[in-house]
């Protein structure tokens, strides 16, 4: 029998349960558990799949049973998501995978974000007054970056796995083909997103009953255009993609509804290996994404400025060291908005902003009893950089970790729920909306609320700022310990930096610090997002300390992450959403 937990079965010996359903800001339908409980993380001496669907997972461990390693494990995942999980796994998307050889015991960084078509500009998303037509920016088919995830996925399998394309799409091309059973958290998610995909022929064809009737419970959702799709990147690889039939299709589709995309952009699409962003915490060494994502070099950031404060001393989850976590992320998201972008486009000062000296600097402006305001708080590095003068949704996670010790930590996305809500017509799967994640003006927010200026202003080829954060984690011995992440948009680097902070600095189980209640702070708006579970006393410490505190509390993320242990794997699927699964190999 396989250990095999889905998000109700590892829960328990609960203590309580606080059915408070809410909508994610992805338009997922999520449940929140009380802090109080407890969940039993899934092990396995072998290896384990991690990800926000039962039945992706399930593929991911089959195809570890079956001699694969975790990159095959991944790749499959990955294309079993696109079937399974249409809001978040994709094709028509983009996203970054860190893998872990142990073997060479080297980290590799696959950046396969989105990139601009060639036929972009920095002034596309604006209207006749100069202002953001964010309806444009999100819902149109000029939305749509470049997608990388075919192209990341088998740049992944050609390189680091074992088994042949057609032997890590064969489930997803069942799944397409002959239908799975839908369940609630599709079901719900299909519902709230009903209006949106209604407004396109495809989207609705693809999404909903013949009546225009959402897929309920127990429902079979068959997807042949997918299912013919996903067999010419089995037969064809990469080309299967971005050239012949599929292509065409896209192209047609950009016609269709007045978008950008270019067979000459698809044929340019290209994967970069990037040099991973590493870092420290006390004795443990992290490695994450580095630019065009801010989110490793954010993450290390964020944990340089707490490591100058005894957190486990002051206590999980209470004022004093909220708030510290608080005046970090403040930090590290007023730098966010003025130095990061595409590193090939704009010089991104990665060694500056992740330096403990400028961490240090950043820690003696912040007053362990009081709050500051994000208005008096700028990008910090100029002026350091002179004072220094003698020496700145939906998207879905998944873990794989095989017997042998390889890792993957991949995070991608359509961006939002699904995406721009566009399908491409007669190829089965929907578009991204990516090119919000630009700065459609200088100053001007995008869907998460976040800043940015020129660093991240629209050009051909470019890719968008992204915030996503697949991490991996190392002993002082540099044996890898956790491989983690979370989708959010804007609060995925703050949500993996808690999952980091509860395992290393409070000492928890992976499954008790992913359960944990979260907080969130991006500098603008200023405003602290919370999750329920946070007392109302520390609220009003919090605020009587000048914080500025939502009236709602929020779901912050859903992630999925696998820890090791002496001698075996612990995973623990985030509670927050329904359907997610940890399963581990058993032979
Ligand atoms: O790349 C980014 O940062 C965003 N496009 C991620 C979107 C996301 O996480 C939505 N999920 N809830």
């Amino acid at each position: 029998m396989k250990i095999k937990a889905t998000v109700t079965s590892i829960m328990i010996g609960f203590l309580a349960i606080v059915s408070s359903s809410t909508i994610g800001a992805d338009g997922a339908h999520t449940t929140f558990l009380d802090k109080n409980a407890r969940f039993h993380p899934v092990v396995s001496q072998l290896g384990m799949v991690v990800s926000q669907e039962t039945i992706a997972s399930q593929v991911g461990a089959d195809i570890l049973e079956a001699g694969g390693n975790a990159i095959d494990a991944a790749v499959a995942t990955g294309f079993a998501l696109a079937v399974t999980l249409p809001r978040a796994g994709n094709l028509g998307g983009g996203g970054f995978m860190m893998v872990y050889l142990a073997k060479e015991n080297k980290t590799i960084a696959i950046d396969y974000r989105e990139m601009a078509p060639l036929s972009a500009n920095k002034d596309m998303f604006l209207d006749q007054n100069g202002d953001v037509d964010n309806a444009k920016a999100r819902f149109s088919a000029q939305s749509s970056g470049v997608p990388g995830t075919v192209a990341g996925l088998l740049h992944a399998l050609d390189n680091y796995g074992s088994m042949s394309v057609s032997e890590v799409l064969k489930p997803a091309i069942k799944l397409a083909s002959k239908g799975f059973k839908v369940n609630h958290d599709l079901s719900d998610s299909l519902l709230l997103s009903s209006k949106r995909l209604h407004k396109h022929k495809a989207s609705k064809d693809y999404f909903y009953k013949a009546e225009g009737d959402y897929y309920l419970p127990g429902d079979v959702l068959v997807q042949s255009d997918l299912s013919s799709t996903l067999n010419r990147i089995s037969k064809q690889g990469g080309s299967g993609f971005y050239k012949g039939k599929t292509a065409e299709l896209i192209v047609k589709q950009m016609h269709r509804s007045a978008g950008l995309i270019s067979l000459q952009d698809l044929a340019n699409y290209k994967v970069v290996e990037r040099e991973p962003v590493c870092g420290s915490y006390r004795s443990i060494s992290l490695c994450a994404m580095p630019p065009p994502s801010s989110g490793g070099v954010h993450l290390i950031q964020m944990l340089n400025i707490l490591e100058n404060y005894n957190l486990a001393k002051l206590g999980h989850n209470n004022a004093a060291s909220i708030h510290l976590l608080i005046e970090g992320m403040r930090s590290a998201y007023a730098d966010r908005s003025l130095y990061l972008g595409d590193p090939d486009f704009t010089p991104v000062p990665v060694q500056k902003i992740i330096s403990k000296s400028y961490a240090k600097a950043i820690s003696e402006q912040i007053n362990p009893h009081k709050a500051r305001r994000s208005k008096d708080v700028y990008p910090g590095l100029d002026s350091w950089v002179t004072s220094q003068s003698n020496e700145s949704e939906e998207t879905t996670h998944f873990s794989t970790w095989d017997k042998h010790g390889n890792i993957v930590s991949n995070t991608y996305t359509l961006n939002f729920a699904y995406g721009s809500g566009i399908a491409v017509e007669g190829a089965g799967f929907l578009l991204n909306n990516e090119m919000d994640d630009f700065s459609a003006k200088p100053g001007s927010a995008n869907g998460y609320g976040l800043i940015g200026g020129t660093a991240n202003a629209i050009q051909p080829k470019k890719r968008p700022l992204s915030s996503m954060t697949p991490t991996i984690l190392f002993d002082a011995n540099n044996k890898p310990i956790l491989a983690t992440g979370s989708p959010g948009g804007s609060t995925i680097i703050t949500i993996v930096l808690q999952i980091i902070l509860n395992w290393a600095e409070f000492g928890m189980g992976i499954a008790e610090a992913t359960a944990a209640p979260r907080i969130h702070h991006q500098w603008l708006p200023d405003e602290v997002y919370y999750e329920k579970g946070i007392s109302q006393d520390t609220l009003s410490l919090l605020r009587s300390m000048g914080h500025s505190i939502q009236p709602k509390s929020r779901v912050l993320g859903s992630t999925q992450s696998i820890a090791a242990k002496e001698n075996y794997l612990e995973g623990s699927a985030d509670p927050r959403r329904q359907g997610a699964a940890a399963i581990s190999q058993n032979n």
